[in-house]
């Protein structure tokens, strides 16, 4: 092989840059990882501002304590909703469950487990910085602590991320509304009820011992929960496979559904 001269090597070296890049640039968000996602509330605010939010959150929506885990989780003192909880639970009572006459399980009046976990934030009755134990770094007390809810006004980030919001089309701060969930859950699948037997409703695969599917899509304890089909650590961005935000597994040809469902 002939050697290369010193600007061929360098335009091989360019051009190997470019393509490295090129690939990364292709690969949404930082894909496998919860850094950068939505679920990074730490980055939050930078995204905003890549998206022309012009530091619309920054500092002015949360406190940032500068770490992705600890709006989640904590190492000491949690709570066992979910793993080394930390975010501060809703209030139990006030939800309106799904309802319906062809259900073969039974639907508890309350949610519970993770997916109370995951209304901690979007049933929006609790600021998204509420959580039981804060670091002992150094971070700033905004003293304004939004919730995700529907409200237009106050401290909601409805304000800005719903269509009537007070600051609604600020920047054009995306319509979050379908996001903020409510305590009226009647109109989401149902969750916190046990997987039904056989017996019960012979058109449920039947969960493996672990109660773990082999695509990962998962029972809690026996249950059905928000995480059953999420992911909170995978990305939101829809990624090469078409796997939609934080689920574990793609929607593509209802492989999700038909997961537990015989239909
Ligand atoms: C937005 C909330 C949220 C954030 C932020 C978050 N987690 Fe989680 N995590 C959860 C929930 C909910 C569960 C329980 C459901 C599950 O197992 O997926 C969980 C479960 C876990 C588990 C146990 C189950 C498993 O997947 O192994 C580990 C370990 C974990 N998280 C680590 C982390 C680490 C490390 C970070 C920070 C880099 C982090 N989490 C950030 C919500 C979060
Ligand atoms: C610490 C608060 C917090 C917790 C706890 C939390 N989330 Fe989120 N979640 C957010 C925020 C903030 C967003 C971004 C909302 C937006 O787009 O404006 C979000 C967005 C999402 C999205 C949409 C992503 C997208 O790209 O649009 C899904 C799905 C989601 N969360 C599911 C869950 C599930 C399931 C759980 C529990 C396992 C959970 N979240 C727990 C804060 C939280
Ligand atoms: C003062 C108005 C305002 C408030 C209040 C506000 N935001 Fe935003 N937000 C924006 C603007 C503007 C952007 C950039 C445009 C966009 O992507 O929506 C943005 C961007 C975001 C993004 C990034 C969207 C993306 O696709 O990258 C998320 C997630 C988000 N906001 C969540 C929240 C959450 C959660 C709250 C409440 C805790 C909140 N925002 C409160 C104005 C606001
Ligand atoms: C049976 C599976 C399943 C369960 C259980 C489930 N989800 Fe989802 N969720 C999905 C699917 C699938 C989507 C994507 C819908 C789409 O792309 O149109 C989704 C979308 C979302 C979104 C984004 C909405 C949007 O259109 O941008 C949020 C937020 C969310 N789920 C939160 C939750 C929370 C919180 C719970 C528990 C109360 C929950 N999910 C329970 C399957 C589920
Ligand atoms: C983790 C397992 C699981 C996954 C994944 C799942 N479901 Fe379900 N689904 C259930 C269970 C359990 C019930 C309660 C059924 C019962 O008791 O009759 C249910 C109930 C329902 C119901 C209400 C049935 C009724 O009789 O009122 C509908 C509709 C439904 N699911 C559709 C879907 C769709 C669409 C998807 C995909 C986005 C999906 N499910 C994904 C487990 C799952």
């Amino acid at each position: 092989m002939k050697h290369l001269t010193l600007i061929e090597n360098l335009i091989f070296y360019m051009l190997l840059l470019l393509a490295i890049f090129l690939i990364l640039k292709a690969i949404p968000g930082e894909s496998g990882t919860i850094f950068r996602s939505k679920h990074d509330l730490s980055y939050l605010s930078q995204r905003a501002i890549a998206k022309g939010g012009v530091g619309a959150m920054n500092g002015v929506t949360y406190n940032d304590y500068g770490e992705v885990c600890v709006y989640c989780h904590t190492p000491h003192g949690s709570s066992d909703v979910a793993p080394l909880w930390n975010h501060a639970l809703p209030n139990t009572s006030g939800y309106s469950m799904y309802r319906s006459t062809t259900i073969d399980t039974s639907i508890p009046s309350a949610p519970d487990g993770v997916s109370l976990a995951c209304l901690s934030c979007h049933d929006g009755t609790v600021a998204v910085d509420s959580i039981t134990n804060p670091p002992n770094t150094t971070w700033i007390d905004t003293g304004v602590h939004y919730r995700m809810s529907r409200e237009t006004s106050g401290e909601s980030c409805g304000k800005c991320h719903t269509p009537q919001g007070e600051l609604a089309g600020l920047y054009g701060a995306h319509d979050a509304t379908v996001k903020y969930l409510t305590k009226n859950l009647a109109d989401d699948h149902p969750v916190s009820m046990s997987y039904p037997t056989v017996l019960q409703d012979p058109k449920f695969n039947i969960p493996p011992g672990t109660g773990i599917f082999p695509n990962g899509i998962r029972l809690f304890s026996g249950k059905v929960q928000c995480a059953s089909c999420h992911d909170p650590h995978n990305p939101d961005e829809q990624n090469l496979e078409g796997r939609d935000p934080f689920l574990r597994t793609s929607k593509r040809d209802s492989s999700l559904c038909m997961t537990c469902h015989i239909k």
